[in-house]
């Protein structure tokens, strides 16, 4: 089979090093992919979001499967594009419906969708420019502190966490009125506070039946002890400690059952992955988020612990068979380090020659910003990230950070305390 991902981060080179190494895979193509990508297939830049140019690139390499890494061009549609297309609707698209990917792309459907559903998730009520007086009573009658999120996709941005009852108030104002993140705030979802331990579980999907991945946690902050600024990811464990046999069972009976239940009763066609992103609240796993797609860099962890052939998985969505398929997931713990350029995640310089990857032998690579061939470049905020498997978190993370040492380039960050509340 000649497969297309589509993307560019850690996400996508994990993608593209477990289906290469997929005896069904014959051809495989990244848009626009990074210098990792590059030495494991043929990148070819286009803009992911442009969907005639993915279609040139479909029809132009024979292209047999899709496998999309990112949100955007799932809430934008790329699956109906395709299914509306006579000489796309053949190829299979591994990724949600426009109607299915809203679970990631309007923060007031997914709520709504929990409701309906009876998912655990916390309180909320969606405010507008017509009720937002309601809004600031609404949040005078939670107490502090006050989540507020934008609506729509806000490139990671769109969620606020404010101490103080008349800060949030002028923060829901300049979300709506002000249009702080564009359209995606013209409506905002205020909702209770949750305190507990977050954590990732994923699927895959036919939209009928579903195989639960490895669970994860990554870390957002860009400090140590989870201080500073939000990225989009720093590093990442699999599996979580405390999300044993029992809690899984539970996070199945309370929340992935009932979205696949709901998924279907609510008629919407959904293939692919769903990324549930919780928070346990005494024992009590509740929704926080869903994403219509694996994590960054919780896929770098993930992955590595499948040991069943991916693409093989994809084909079975495909073709019918998917329940009819094993996932085999190793015993081994990983521990995924991310190496971030000076300045992420506000500005930072990007060009800087990265030495040291040739002396990596103990951990599995996977980039992230890179560009070049020979003489890789930084080339984005989040440089590459570094797997090490161990029998314990404590020996992966050993090994991870041995390699994180050896790998340099100006301006190299990291965080040295992946998996320290555990
Ligand atoms: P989201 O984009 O919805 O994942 O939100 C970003 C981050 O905000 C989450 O990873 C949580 O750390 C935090 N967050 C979101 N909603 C809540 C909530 N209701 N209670 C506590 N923290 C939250
Ligand atoms: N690492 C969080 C995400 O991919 O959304």
């Amino acid at each position: 089979m000649n497969i297309l991902i589509l993307g560019s981060g850690g996400r996508e080179h994990a993608f593209a090093w477990k289906i290469a190494q997929s005896s069904s895979c014959n051809k495989l193509i990244i848009a626009p992919g990074n210098a990792g990508t590059n030495q494991l297939g043929t990148n070819i830049d286009i803009n992911i979001n442009d969907f005639d140019a993915v279609k040139d690139l479909v029809l132009s390499y024979e292209i047999d499967m899709v496998l999309v890494g990112p949100e955007a061009p799932l809430v934008n549609g790329i699956y109906d594009f395709f299914q509306q297309d006579e000489k796309l609707s053949s190829i299979s698209l591994i990724g949600p419906s426009a109607a299915g990917a809203r679970l990631e792309g309007s923060k007031h459907f997914a709520k709504e969708f929990m409701q309906r559903h009876n998912i655990p998730t916390a309180k909320h009520k969606t405010f507008t420019k017509e009720n937002i007086n309601e809004g600031y009573e609404f949040i005078d009658s939670l107490p502090s502190p006050y989540v507020l999120k934008a609506d729509g996709l806000a490139a990671g941005k769109g969620v606020m966490i404010l101490e103080n009852v008349d800060e949030a108030k002028k923060e829901l104002k300049s979300m709506i009125i002000d249009k702080k993140f564009g359209e995606a705030s013209s409506k905002v979802v205020v909702e209770e506070f949750l305190k507990g331990i977050e954590l990732s579980v994923f699927i895959i999907t036919d939209g009928t039946t579903y195989k639960i991945l490895p669970s994860a946690k990554d870390y957002k902050r860009i400090g140590e002890g989870d201080t500073g600024l939000n990225t989009g990811g720093m590093g990442a464990v699999s599996p979580v400690p405390f999300a044993d046999r029992f809690y899984i069972e539970k996070v199945e009976r309370e929340i992935i059952k009932p979205t696949i239940d709901g998924l279907k009763k609510d008629n919407i066609k959904y293939k692919g992955f769903i990324f549930f992103g919780l928070i346990n609240v005494n024992g009590q796993p509740k929704v926080i988020e869903y994403n219509v797609r694996m994590g960054d860099p919780e896929t770098e962890a993930v992955i590595p612990r499948i040991k069943s052939d991916l693409l093989n998985l994809f084909k079975g969505i495909d073709d019918g068979t998917f329940s009819e398929k094993d996932l085999h997931i190793v015993d081994d713990i990983t521990a995924t380090i991310m190496l971030v350029s000076a300045g992420y995640p506000n500005d930072y310089k990007k060009g800087k020659v990265i030495n040291g990857l040739e002396d990596i032998t103990d951990s599995l690579l996977f980039h992230s910003g890179t560009i070049g061939d020979s003489n890789i470049k930084t080339n984005g905020g989040r440089v590459i990230a570094i797997t090490a498997y161990g029998n314990t978190l404590e020996e992966a993370k050993e090994t991870a950070y041995k390699d994180a040492e050896k790998i340099n380039f100006e301006g190299k960050q990291y965080r040295g305390d992946i998996g320290f509340d555990l």
